[in-house]
């Protein structure tokens, strides 16, 4: 019999896919670039399993039903291409590759089309979940040439997370890239979930002058509100991890941040289509300052050390803090949903938001109680533009709004840098304002540049220059917009 799916790349990620397909039925053939690898995987945790090995390309393909279908689990950038220029030549037409990386998604639309040229199916998928995703089921967004999804559907909708009422968290997501798409914007929001969860820490260390063990304790009650989730959740476990010497570990982490890529992606496309996603990339820029480690140290000597205590009831600070977490998270997952609604407009993705919250629902890291009511916010109008509008999430934005309001000034009031928590509040204000200052901005403009304007009392799109000081002509620059 031979294999239903073949898998190249036995790190953990592909080891433990690999295991998660053979424990639903599916015959995997393993091949790793070294062949000891293979031996250690089919001799140790694939041991006594269905898994066969492969040791080089053309038995793997050799392994494989038709149509074949091989899963990359490789490094994303040029391992992927290096693996898809040797695969090729031994592949038929109508087979399927997928690339469950990492993937910069511009590099899967080039590949999707690239393959489509050699008549081969290429599916760029985001794989979510770490380790134990992978291995127990992770949340998987596959994208590519629509005509391979049914071959694949079966594999991936067995291995993926469930929802609570079994709905596995995996579907298709879209043509070309939409798939890497949409796992670079969770990476996103993962960011900003991340870094309001460590905003909210921070104030109540130093400016609540909490222990770590009430910090754990808040985070467990945290989790039992509309923030549970699994970000909250492995927070109270590492604020309650001690050190062999019973102090708490994390206290003993260096405070820089590193990071792969995707979230700066993510503020990249967001810069690139226009789309104010202000959180996220705040997120991006704190963990850039984190890094800044040695000049820090040094600034802080420069300037002197802040006292940022805050008076008043713990207890109405932390419930105000909570509030405030709560309202930024609504507003980094509306600014996420925006990114994707243009992206998929510019591309002709056709996304369904309704899909996402539910593929990310379950088994990947940003999974939370809150995603059930996205998909419900996207079920009652899928084309909603700004998830802060739909009934559930407003009544939220506008219940928090004194305790965010509260929490943001003291922060600044008392320097605790919370550059999310803020910048969330700020773009909600100007969101809802119907008239900001860019009518100054383009006077400016037109002032020094003749880059011309446009007037509230005539029709949009005719434009107009002025010569502000008498002295510039009447000629105006052209009004393209980037
Ligand atoms: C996931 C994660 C994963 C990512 C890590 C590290 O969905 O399982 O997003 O894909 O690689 O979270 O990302 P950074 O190194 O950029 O923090």
């Amino acid at each position: 019999m031979k294999g239903d799916i073949g898998v190249i790349g036995l790190a953990v990620m592909g080891q433990n896919l690999i295991l998660n397909m053979n424990d639903h039925g599916y015959k995997v053939v393993a091949h790793n670039r070294t062949a000891e690898k293979v031996d250690e995987f089919l001799q140790g945790p694939a041991k006594g399993t269905n898994i066969v090995g492969a040791y080089s390309l053309q038995e793997l393909v050799d392994k494989l039903e038709s149509p074949r279908k091989i899963m990359l689990m490789v490094r994303a950038g040029d391992v992927v291409d290096s693996f898809i220029d040797k695969l090729v030549p031994l592949l038929d037409k109508g087979d399927i590759i997928i690339d469950g990386g990492n993937t910069n998604f511009p590099d899967t639309n080039r590949r999707v089309a690239a393959l489509k040229e050699k008549g081969i199916h290429f599916i760029g998928s985001g794989v979510s979940g770490g380790e134990e995703g992978a291995r127990f089921g992770p949340s998987i967004m596959p994208g590519g040439s629509p005509e391979a999804w049914p071959f694949v559907k079966p594999i991936f909708q067995a291995i993926s997370a469930k929802t609570e009422n079994d709905e596995p968290c995996c579907d298709w997501v879209g043509n070309d890239g939409a798939g890497h798409f949409v796992k670079m914007v969770h990476n996103g929001i993962e960011y900003g979930d991340m870094q309001l969860i460590t905003e909210a820490y921070q104030f109540m260390k130093d400016g609540l002058g909490m222990t770590h063990d009430e910090m754990q304790s808040v985070f467990i009650e945290w989790n039992k509100t509309e923030l549970n989730s699994y970000l909250v959740e492995i927070t109270s476990d590492i604020l309650g991890y001690k050190d062999t010497d019973g102090e708490p570990l994390v206290e003993k982490i260096l405070d820089t941040a590193g990071q792969k890529g995707t979230g700066k992606w993510t503020g990249i496309n967001a810069l690139d289509m226009g789309i104010p996603l202000t959180l996220i990339t705040e997120s991006v820029f704190a963990r850039c300052l984190s890094s800044l480690k040695d000049q820090r140290v040094e600034a802080e000597e420069l300037f002197g050390k802040k006292e940022s205590i805050v008076e008043g009831d713990k207890q109405v600070w932390i419930e105000a803090l909570r509030q405030a977490l709560l309202a930024s998270k609504i507003i980094s997952y509306a600014q996420g949903f925006m990114l994707m609604r243009e992206a998929s407009n510019e591309n002709g993705w056709d996304l369904n938001y309704g899909n996402v919250a539910l593929m990310w629902r379950g088994g990947c890291i940003i999974r939370s109680a809150f995603l059930s009511n996205i998909r419900d916010a996207y079920d009652i109008d899928p084309e909603l533009s700004f998830l802060g509008s739909d009934s559930y999430f407003k009544g939220i934005l506008e219940n928090s709004m004194f305790a965010w309001r509260k929490v943001a000034a003291k922060s600044m009031e008392v320097g605790i840098p919370m550059p999310s928590m803020t910048s969330a509040l700020t773009f909600l204000d100007g969101y809802t304002t119907a008239r900001l200052p860019a009518n100054l901005l383009q006077a400016q403009r037109d002032y020094f540049g003749a880059h011309t304007y446009e007037r509230v009392d005539k029709p949009k799109g005719e434009f107009f220059h002025t010569n502000w000081t008498g002295k510039g002509g009447d000629v105006s620059s052209t009004t393209y917009n980037s």
